[in-house]
């Protein structure tokens, strides 16, 4: 049994990306699972494929294999290779071990928590293969969840569900990070608990000292925790209460909280009335929510990552830090940097780029594959 695409089809896993859509896909089997694709005669690549999602072939090998299970596991072993040293060097720190088609394991998203492990499964293709991946990832774990709750296996026809795999899972770990630590409820916080893929983004930001620092869409008080150890002052502000909970044990977990103080409301009201109130700032951390979840939004997007970075801008003293992200791939790396250019001229401040970051190395990007570079960062100062 193969899957048969067309030209288009053809072109695009020539060119080494992963994914040919339905309807670029000629004919296939009916149940989904791991086949080869061929466009005529010529084989293209061995795909997980699903004929109810739109996105019908996301490639992992594209080598002729006698084995498609093992070339899959053997892309796990690359994923977990890269991450090992790290995993060795500081046990209790949390990373992503499998970032799905960055690692050419589509589907599969594996991050671990202090060893312990968290798993999502969101390709109907991968989903029988779920102990045999768990297999895999046991020498390296004190213990597995799957927390199959994403809306994204919905598209896929899979059921939501949150279950341990094996290990004693615990409710919440506590994941050192640098020089802070903070608290994950494996259960139920965003993501499969953390926003990994800040991690060198938040480590980087410990060199800034000064009075008062503003950390926006905060979450767990992920940036506020390391802004604390330099600044007299933090504001975190998020519109979850129960991240700002969190938020405020992380900030009492490391005897920061005489210094953090966490506010619910909702980023663009907030720096608008802290406009009004004529409040200033030295630094500034904006880390909000994808604003374009699709490419039709991007125009709308633009306009609300412009607004919230040209009203942290207007807040910021002369010698100030932005720190700034997008987490949004339809916002591109220029398009990004064009938006903060357009918000830098309409805020009158002049900026000098001190800082050009991403997502961190465990949350690896594929050239060929532009929506695996997704995370922008950048440090400014304002220099008049
Ligand atoms: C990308 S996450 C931030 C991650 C965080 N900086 C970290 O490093 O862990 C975006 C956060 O924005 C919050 N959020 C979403 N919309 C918001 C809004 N309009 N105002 C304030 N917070 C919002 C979400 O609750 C979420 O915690």
């Amino acid at each position: 049994m193969r899957v048969l695409v067309n030209e288009r089809g053809a072109a695009r896993l020539l060119g080494r990306h992963l994914w040919v859509f339905r309807r670029d896909v000629l004919s296939g089997p009916e149940e989904a699972g791991l086949f080869p694709v061929y466009w005529g005669k010529r084989f293209l690549a061995w795909a997980l494929y699903n004929p109810q999602s739109d996105l019908t072939v996301r490639a992992f090998r594209f080598r002729p294999t006698a084995d498609p299970v093992e070339a899959l596991l053997e892309n796990l072993d690359r994923a977990l290779k890269k991450r090992l040293p790290h995993l060795e060097a500081d046990p209790e720190g949390g990373y992503r071990l499998v970032h799905a088609e960055g690692d050419l394991l589509p589907g599969l998203v594996v991050d671990t928590y202090a060893g312990h492990g968290v798993v999502q499964v969101t390709a109907r293709a991968l989903e029988p293969l779920l102990p045999r991946i768990a297999q895999a990832l046991r020498p390296h774990l004190k213990s597995l969840l799957a927390r199959n709750d994403a809306r994204l296996r919905g598209l896929e026809g899979l059921p939501l569900e949150v279950r341990p795999l094996f290990g004693r899972v615990p409710e919440h770990v506590v994941v050192q990070e640098g020089r802070v630590r903070y608290g994950v409820d494996l259960y139920a916080g965003q993501k499969t608990g953390a926003f990994l893929d800040q991690r060198e983004n938040r480590l980087y930001m410990e060199r800034f000292t000064g009075e008062r620092a503003l950390d926006v869409f905060s979450y767990h008080g992920s940036f506020a925790l390391h802004l604390a150890l330099g600044f007299k002052e933090v504001v975190a502000v998020d519109s979850s209460e129960e991240a700002l909970k969190q938020a405020q044990e992380n900030a009492r977990l490391n005897g920061l909280h005489p210094r953090i103080r966490t506010l619910r409301a909702n980023a663009f009201d907030f720096l608008r009335e802290e406009e009004k109130a004529g409040n200033s700032y030295d630094l500034i951390v904006l880390d909000p929510p994808a604003f374009a979840k699709k490419k039709g939004d991007l125009e709308r997007a633009y306009r609300a990552y412009k607004e919230v970075n040209l009203r942290a801008l207007k807040l910021l003293k002369t010698g100030g830090i932005l720190a700034t992200a997008s987490c949004s791939h339809h916002l591109t790396e220029p398009l990004f940097y064009q938006m903060l250019q357009e918000a830098a001229q309409d805020a009158h401040r002049l900026l000098d780029l001190l800082h050009r970051g991403g997502q961190g190395f465990d949350h690896p990007v594929l050239l060929n594959v532009p929506e695996t570079q997704y995370l922008k960062f950048a440090v400014f100062e304002i220099v008049g």
